[in-house]
């Protein structure tokens, strides 16, 4: 039972404000300021205070004393975890009951979907479809709102090189520019057409920032670099969440080069407000102003609530930092009073530019939450990111796509029939539930074929199992069909916010199975699910087909059904590099040349080099197949050297070599071959998506601008140096079809 439901309403009467805040939507400054005036010390630090309700507790709660009483003093200005029309409508009911009747933000962790599940954030960056990525967050957005929320905390910009992090599912992966636009088209989908309108919600720029960066890829470890790798890599999604107008940001739980980033001013104060003059308001991460005392940086919550008010952080999520502490330190001339109302204000803004002092309950409608939850069209939409999500990493022979005539079909492996599974984590509309509409892996291949296929099943051994007690049903089901679908990985609460491993090869005896099941001579295609890169090289060297499906969300069986029987072609391409061991990790491509570059594979002594594993990723960064293939051809540059101020235009020829239509990324990639800081040997700088029937040939073309051209000098000035690029053009970071050089002179 969840504990709103506990919470005793009391049964004030509703009462609508007419009248007292009957204003249009759109905030001025001058109805924020009015409001401030007439507010007590005391009720402006509650607007910068923050319960959970119930669901999806993160860390531990604080004492839960009477949040609904709490509430009525005007003591609360937000909670999160509280959804659903009725709960949201009862409990903004509450807030009604204080003095000056200022609504709550009710906020939550709408991740990937809703009540109709995406795929997993870093699936869903696998599609590079813009507009698929945008409609997955337009699509929650409109679910979360119908269900009385204004505000989710999303999206996760941060980059990440490390897939022993759990929170990788979380984002968009190891590069900043795709992550930017990542970023962009999430902040636009959440926020549709803008804080007003009653299917849009406050989107939430986080962990600001390097919290991707954690040492060894421990959750909330310690981050250490220097300012060019976090102005060149990690900061460059927050700046394109702010130019796309994101309402809020959220700090991290990290600390960077030695100062927490819930009490960095250098990030929120200098960075956030400052330079990039951020209006919106930021959060806390979970109680992490009071984790500020354990991270030895203050001594208690006193001193942490200064520390945070001070370097920006305007509302404090669960730390009671804030409310306990911050009228008595305006009052002992520790924090200016003018820093408060500056957090409040920006808190207020939004109240406002929602239209909650039009109306409070506009979001609480639960005729509009029945009628707007799971629709078809959802469900379509899911469908489709799904199916687009999904990377073809081999395929042998074109085993892959299977013929509807195939007559006996065996479904074997540990997530073959999983549906909750398919959710992925961070399915808080799910929480404690099972959804039944979730759609596994052997039900999407039922719908596909219906009753003229028979379908054969075996587990073979569970997710983490050591037995192998499964194997020989599992084989003797194999044998008696014409192919054999394999469904292996992790279970879904293996990635996510906590869930570091060291160990992130696919668990248990699962890849004893595959083994085993290969073993037989049948045609074998593995599914591989997952939130994480995971390593599986013995499936890598010797399985024909193999697809990369993570987790992906309510319609993923459906999804993946399309793409094994041909009704999508995929054209998913890794957002992350896999490593062939743990030991390589951090692998990425954009790595530094060094002094001593690996120039012959085998010729490794006193090179920048393992004497047990080539440098390279086991699938590189940009990397998937498709049911076609693509020839490039006919580069041609406008100019052999460019000026600062001129662009250049590099065509090219693609053609669809193949018998299927099917969808390319073209991948630009440029490296700036001698500069007064050392560049990396590849940077993606653009890319085309495109379609094209088989036989089809396209001429396209990528403009390149100063912009492109430019990085942070010694000064950390953003700027251009004459000097030779190197152009490429390719299918994946490995996989350059077309190269050439130009000049940029002064
Ligand atoms: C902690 C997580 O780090 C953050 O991403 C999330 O939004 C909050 N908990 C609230 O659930």
């Amino acid at each position: 039972m969840h504990k709103i439901a506990l919470f005793i309403f009391i049964g004030l009467e509703f009462s609508v404000l007419q009248g007292l805040y009957a204003q249009p939507s759109k905030a001025s400054d001058k109805q924020v300021n009015a409001l401030l005036a007439k507010m007590t010390l005391d009720e402006k630090v509650g607007q910068l205070n923050q319960y959970t309700g119930d669901r999806a507790a993160t860390g531990p709660l604080s004492k839960s004393a009477d949040k609904l009483e709490e509430i009525k003093k005007g003591h609360v200005g937000s909670m999160l975890n509280v959804r659903g029309a009725k709960d949201t409508r009862m409990v903004q009911e509450v807030a009604m009951q204080s003095r000056l009747k200022i609504p709550l933000i009710f906020g939550l962790d709408v991740i990937h979907g809703y009540r109709v599940t995406f795929p997993v954030p870093l699936a869903e960056a696998s599609s590079w479809d813009m507009e698929a990525i945008e409609l997955s967050a337009r699509t929650a957005a409109t679910e979360a709102a119908a269900s009385g929320l204004h505000w989710t905390f999303a999206p996760m910009v941060d980059i990440f090189r490390d897939p022993r992090w759990g929170r990788v599912m979380e984002g968009a992966g190891e590069d900043p520019y795709l992550g930017s636009l990542i970023a962009k088209a999430r902040v636009k989908g959440f926020q549709g057409k803008g804080l007003g309108n009653t299917d849009a919600v406050m989107a939430c720029a986080k962990h600001f920032a390097a919290y991707g960066a954690a040492i060894g890829g421990r959750d909330y470890n310690a981050v250490d670099m220097s300012d060019r790798q976090l102005w060149e890599t990690y900061l460059p999604p927050f700046k394109a969440a702010v130019d796309a107008g994101v309402a809020t940001f959220m700090n991290s739980f990290n600390e960077l080069n030695g100062i927490p980033a819930t009490g960095n001013s250098y990030l929120q104060r200098n960075i956030l407000k400052g330079k990039w003059n951020f209006q919106g308001f930021v959060v806390s991460d979970w109680s992490s102003i009071g984790e500020m005392i354990a991270h030895g940086f203050v001594e208690n919550k006193y001193e942490a609530a200064r520390v945070a008010l001070t370097a920006g952080n305007d509302m404090d999520m669960e730390s009671r930092a804030y409310t306990e502490n911050l009228v008595q330190l305006v009052n002992d001339g520790k924090v200016p009073v003018k820093l408060v109302d500056d957090a409040v204000r920006r808190i207020l803004r939004k109240k406002f530019e929602l239209g909650l002092f039009d109306d409070p309950f506009r979001f609480c409608d639960e005729q509009r939450e029945q009628a707007v939850l799971n629709s078809p069209e959802s469900k379509k939409a899911a469908r489709m990111v799904a199916a687009k999500s999904i990377v073809l990493l081999k395929n042998e022979k074109q085993l892959l796509p299977l013929s509807k005539s195939v007559k006996n079909i065996a479904i074997i492996g540990p997530v073959a029939k999983s549906k909750n599974d398919m959710k992925g984590a961070w399915s808080v509309y799910w929480d404690g539930k099972d959804d039944k509409d979730l759609v596994s892996l052997y039900d999407g291949i039922k719908n596909k074929v219906g009753n003229d296929v028979s379908l054969s099943y075996a587990k073979g051994c569970g997710i983490k199992d050591t037995s192998r007690n499964g194997f020989a049903e599992a084989v003797a089901v194999a044998q008696k069909a014409d192919v054999v679908i394999m469904a292996v990985g992790e279970s879904a609460d293996m990635t996510g916010e906590s869930k570091s491993k060291t160990n992130i090869h696919i668990p248990g005896v699962q890849e004893d199975l595959v083994k085993a099941i290969q073993a037989t001579g049948k045609p074998v295609v593995v599914l591989l699910m997952a939130g994480r890169p995971t390593i599986f090289n013995w499936i890598a060297d010797n399985v024909p087909a193999i697809l990369y499906t993570w987790w992906l969300g309510s319609e993923a069986g459906n999804a993946m059904a399309d793409v094994l029987f041909g009704d999508y072609n995929p054209a998913g391409k890794l957002t992350m590099s896999f490593p062939r061991s743990e030991g390589q990790i951090p692998v990425y491509y954009s790595y530094k040349n060094t002094g001593r570059p690996v120039i012959k594979e085998k010729e490794i002594l006193y090179k920048s080099a393992y004497t047990d594993s080539p440098n390279t990723p086991r699938f590189a960064f940009g990397y998937g197949l498709s049911y076609t293939t693509f020839e490039y051809s006919n580069l041609k540059l406008s100019k052999a050297a460019i000026h600062n101020n001129e662009t250049l235009i590099a065509s090219f020829t693609l053609t669809n070599s193949g018998k299927y239509k099917g969808e390319e990324v073209v991948q630009l990639y440029l490296r700036d071959m001698v500069a007064s800081v050392t560049r990396p040997v590849k940077e993606l700088k653009d890319f085309i998506k495109i379609s094209l029937e088989p036989g089809e040939s396209k001429t396209l073309s990528f403009t390149i601008d100063k912009e492109k051209l430019s990085f942070y000098n010694q000064r950390m000035k953003r700027t251009t140096e004459p000097g030779r690029f190197e152009l490429m053009i390719g299918s994946a970071s490995n996989d350059i079809r077309l190269n050439s050089g130009f000049e940029l002179v002064d």
